[in-house]
Order: C-alpha cells, then sequence, then structure tokens
C-alpha cells in the first residue's frame, strides 16, 4: 500500500484517480475545496484552496503527487485581460509549484516516487479562444521537463495532455446531445474522453510499470493532437 495525494480529488478526472488508487489498495489524500460522494471507502479529505491556503503537507513519506486543478477559460485574445491570463497561470502552474515544493521532500523518501501534472491538448494543436489556458499549460509542460531533469533519478515528474473530457470543467461545453455529437466527431476517434480514458493513463504513469518514463507530455485525447481524420 502506498500514500498519495489528490490535489483536486473531488470532481472529474482527480475523482477518477482517486478512486482508481483507493481501489488497488492505496491510501490516498485528497485536498479540495469541497468533498464528494462519490468517493469509495477508505479517502480522506482535508479542505484546502491552492489560491489562499497554506499546503497542509503532513506526509513524511509519498509515492505519489498529483495536481489535477486548472481551467477552461475560452474566449477571444483581445476579451481576455491581462488578469485573466494571471490568473490561470496562479491556478494551472502557481498552484502545482506550490504543492510540488511542499511535498518534495516526502516524495524524495520514496523509491519509484512520481509527480503527475495535467496539461491541455490545445497547447500542442493551437486552437481559437484558447491562448490564456494554452500559455499556462505550456508553461506547466516545460516544468514538467526541467523538474524530471532536475529530480531524476529520484523522482520521475510525467503529465497527461488531454482533449476535452467529460467532467464539470467541461460541462458547458458538453450541455447537449448536440454538442457532445460535433465535439466527439472532431475527434479521429469520433468521442469525447471519459475520466476513466484519463485515469487508467495516470495509474499507469503513477505505477511501477512506468519506472522509466519521466519527463513526458502524453496525449490521451482521440488522436486529436497528432492525427489528420479522413
Ligand atoms: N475536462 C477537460 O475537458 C479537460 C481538457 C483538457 C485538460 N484538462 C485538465 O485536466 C485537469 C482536471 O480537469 P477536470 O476536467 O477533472 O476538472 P474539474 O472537474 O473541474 O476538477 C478540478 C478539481 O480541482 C479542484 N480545484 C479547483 N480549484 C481548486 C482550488 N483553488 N484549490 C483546490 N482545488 C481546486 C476541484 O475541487 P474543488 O472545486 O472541490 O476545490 C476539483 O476536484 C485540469 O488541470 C484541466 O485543465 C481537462
Amino acid at each position: 500500500m502506498n500514500n498519495y495525494v489528490v490535489v483536486g480529488g473531488s470532481t472529474g478526472i482527480g475523482l477518477g484517480i482517486a478512486n482508481r488508487l483507493a481501489g488497488q489498495g492505496h491510501s490516498v489524500h485528497v485536498l479540495s475545496r469541497s468533498s464528494s460522494d462519490q468517493w469509495v471507502k477508505g479517502i480522506e479529505h482535508t479542505p484546502f484552496d491552492v489560491l489562499n491556503d497554506e499546503v497542509p503537507a503532513d506526509w513524511e513519506e509519498l509515492q505519489g503527487l498529483i495536481y489535477c486543478p486548472g481551467s477552461i477559460n475560452l474566449k477571444p485574445f483581445q476579451s481576455l485581460s491581462g488578469q485573466d491570463f494571471l490568473q490561470d497561470f496562479q491556478l494551472n502552474v502557481m498552484g502545482a509549484v506550490k504543492c510540488t515544493k511542499a511535498f518534495l521532500k516526502a516524495l524524495k523518501k520514496v523509491p519509484g516516487a512520481s509527480v503527475l501534472y495535467f496539461s491541455t491538448v490545445a497547447v500542442q494543436q493551437g486552437m481559437p479562444f484558447h491562448t490564456s489556458v494554452s500559455a499556462a499549460k505550456g508553461a506547466l509542460e516545460g516544468l514538467t521537463r526541467s523538474l524530471a531533469a532536475e529530480l531524476a533519478p529520484k523522482v520521475r515528474v510525467n503529465c497527461i495532455a488531454p482533449s476535452i473530457t467529460d467532467t464539470p470543467l467541461a460541462s458547458k461545453l458538453l450541455s447537449s446531445e448536440d454538442k457532445i455529437e460535433k465535439s466527439a466527431q472532431r475527434h479521429p476517434m469520433k468521442k469525447v474522453g471519459s475520466v476513466e480514458d484519463i485515469a487508467a493513463m495516470a495509474a499507469f504513469l503513477l505505477s511501477e510499470d512506468a519506472a522509466w518514463i519521466t519527463g513526458q507530455v502524453i496525449g490521451v485525447d482521440g488522436g486529436m493532437s497528432s492525427v489528420r481524420a479522413l
């Protein structure tokens, strides 16, 4: 049994990862502003707002840190203020930096420990209205590679870059059957992502099976970043 902290494990992808890890018998602690009635048995929770609170880093040893908070702030470039860009940077990048700093000592004590971040397909593939989020997530991808270099061989650092996935964060974009179908058709694999699609890759990257994988940004995106469908 290993210790994992899932920052942002109360909804969406983080909830799926927390439940999957707990289902594998691991000890899982979620840090998020709200709790969930969908957690499987045994998940512990501490209320935490990454933008305002000190990180409750009470762990001596940690196998994995998963940082999930993120934004989809889609607007034309001229409608996004400088403040919008800074807010996206704070949540997506500085939040990850703050949590990683707080848990690094505990991670370094465990052989095979790793950190997992979340980017977006919109870094690799230019998409209209994504300037703010892609700028922030692009920085997070840079952090992934640089930190992986600095922490090797002790701690692995990887990042998953999903395309649109059915979670509360994406609910406005998937609010009707028509929107879901149109979004699905834009993907070579003809479907939008599910939490399970992403959580499966997360569990793999955190596991011993991924012991030789670090500094990677892995697209789990229905082919969106690299395949042009017929
Ligand atoms: N869903 C997609 O289509 C999609 C696509 C590309 C990339 N991503 C990325 O994937 C990651 C997970 O996304 P998701 O769709 O699962 O999002 P989500 O459903 O909104 O979940 C985000 C989690 O982060 C927590 N959180 C948000 N703000 C927080 C704060 N200030 N302090 C502490 N916790 C906070 C939320 O919990 P509380 O509200 O309880 O705090 C929640 O548990 C994000 O980084 C996102 O950018 C998602």
